[in-house]
């Protein structure tokens, strides 16, 4: 028993070196003030609503419980935080709440009216590419830490927290910067 339980952790493990090297970032959560700044952000939407890279269901749940009536979309490619949000929707289900364990920039992504999600520099140009070309006309993507490059935010703030985050809202098709 005791091995079988050291081989799933050993297992867990090396999943997330995996997928963390293969995607390019870890799934660490947003911070408190992160998630309420996105929260914040996001206004008033209809959805759909694409978490793109939901880690662990941080901002994926909260957008759910926020917006009740909008259908949310939660994107996660690494095994082990999908497990741990499937486990948190058997425990605590969202009606509103689709778990895709995809890779985003596989999937169509022209149906969102609202995309939130806390990348990297590199994850970042690939999904900038890929909104050029598919995203919604008047949809919005917010997004914290990392900008998008060449495109000229609609709004943007620097949160109070140890790493002073900058939050971006931008309205697509993007204005160039
Ligand atoms: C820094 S975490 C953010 C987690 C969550 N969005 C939050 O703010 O708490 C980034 C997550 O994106 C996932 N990810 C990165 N690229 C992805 C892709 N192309 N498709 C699906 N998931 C991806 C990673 O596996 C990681 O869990």
């Amino acid at each position: 028993m005791e091995w079988l339980a050291l081989a799933l952790v050993v297992l867990a493990g090396a999943s997330l070196v995996y997928f963390t090297l293969r995607t390019g970032i870890s799934p660490m959560p947003s911070n408190r003030l992160q998630r309420a700044a996105i929260l914040a952000a996001a206004g008033e939407t209809p959805g759909p609503i694409y978490e793109l890279g939901a880690g662990w269901g941080t901002l994926a749940f909260a957008l759910a419980d926020r917006f009740p009536h909008a259908q949310v979309i939660a994107f996660e490619l690494s095994w082990v935080p999908f497990a741990v949000m499937r486990l948190r929707q058997a425990l605590r289900p969202r009606k509103n709440l689709t778990l895709r364990r995809l890779d985003f920039l596989r999937a169509p992504l022209g149906q969102a009216q609202l995309l939130v999600c806390y990348l990297f520099r590199g994850g970042m140009e690939a999904l900038k590419s890929k909104l050029e070309q598919e995203a919604a006309p008047g949809s919005r993507l917010i997004t914290h830490t990392f900008a998008v490059h060449g495109w000229t935010p609609q709004a943007e703030q620097t949160l109070a927290d140890l790493y002073r985050t900058r939050v971006y809202v931008y309205r697509l098709p993007p204005s160039p910067g």
